[in-house]
């Protein structure tokens, strides 16, 4: 009997790697909604590998891709309850919890890319990260996909164009109020619908980026891309801030190190994968790509603009003008 648990020993202690057991890995789960070959999907990807890489035997990640586990209807509910360690929701998704997050939904704010980037590293950009601390999450990185452009059943030059159509938005006020600005109608569906609710006809129109358009080939239902750049979509990398605490000290702060250092790749990536995926729409030949003039653009924007007014009042004017000043 001594010598067969001896012998069971032995052969579980072999399967075993030599530094620790399996008991001590600290598993995160980190779920997203869209596909891996997207800037947030490598970005995914690449915080496990490096995780795999510097934090060999006391932590892996999962990944869990496409919605496959959580999409955007249960996601946060699955982090507070502690069933996911870590999600990157665009953070339109998340102005329910923290309403100053409402800031980056506003049409045309930021006058490009470095102007966000900007604000997003300054105090102001910083302390929204911590914004959510009352709802216990907290936010450890931006991490941007790109802009956003229209798309339609129909080409949209003017903004008059779009009145009438019906948007499938993200769960934000901002965007609704932004559509209505329109004349259009806007509903909130979850990523994972989107195409469905294109094929079916519940929706006509949207609006995201060139990597979420073409990964999930929503160009086979939107026959007009209109490039109008007119806000971006954005991730906030969030974990559960009482699941975050209980890490080890020293595991947390390498985590933070890789976290850095994936934010940086993914920055650096993210223009380029969506300027590849605007060129595989070119290509596939099904849709056109409709270019505004400056003036067609700046008549988007003053029809979109006045939903900022609405707002002011609950982002309060220093925010909006720590924004407006990284222009
Ligand atoms: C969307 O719902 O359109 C996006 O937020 C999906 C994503 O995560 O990029």
């Amino acid at each position: 009997m001594k010598s067969s648990i001896l012998g069971l020993c032995a052969l579980l202690s072999a399967a075993l790697p030599m530094t620790s057991s399996y008991a001590d890995v600290i598993t995160l789960r980190f779920s997203h909604v869209v596909a891996p070959e997207t800037p947030k999907g490598k970005g995914a990807q690449l915080f496990q590998q490096l995780v795999a890489q510097r934090l060999a035997g006391q932590v892996q990640v999962e990944v869990l891709p496409s919605g496959t586990a959580f999409t955007d209807a249960n996601e946060l509910q699955a982090l507070q309850d502690g069933k996911v360690d870590i999600l990157a929701p665009a953070i339109s998704k998340l102005t329910e919890l923290s309403p100053k997050l409402k800031l980056f939904d506003l049409p045309f704010l930021f006058e490009s890319r470095a102007a966000l980037d900007h604000f997003q590293a300054r105090p102001s950009g910083r302390q929204l990260l911590q914004s959510l601390e009352p709802a216990g999450v907290i936010g450890l990185a931006y991490w941007p996909n790109g802009l956003k452009q229209l798309s339609a059943r129909k080409p949209l030059r003017e903004p008059g164009d779009a009145k009438g159509l019906v948007f499938r938005i993200q769960n934000s006020d901002v965007l609704q109020s932004q559509f209505e600005a329109l004349g259009a109608t806007a509903v909130r569906l979850p990523f994972n619908q989107t195409l469905q609710a294109l094929t079916t006809g519940t929706v006509n129109a949207t609006e995201n980026t060139w990597s979420n358009y073409w990964s999930q080939r929503l160009d086979q239902q939107q026959r007009y891309f209109t490039e109008s750049n007119h806000g971006a979509l954005d991730y906030m990398l969030i974990v559960k801030a009482d699941r975050w605490r209980t890490l080890p000290f020293a595991v947390r702060s390498t985590l933070e190190e890789i976290i850095d250092q994936v934010t940086f790749e993914v920055k650096k990536q993210s223009e380029a994968e969506n300027q590849r995926d605007r060129a595989r729409i070119a290509a596939a030949g099904g849709s056109e790509i409709i270019t505004l003039t400056p003036e067609q653009r700046a008549r988007w924007r003053d029809t979109m603009r006045p939903v900022w007014q609405r707002y002011e009042g609950e982002l309060g004017a220093s925010l909006l003008k720590a924004a407006e000043t990284s222009n």
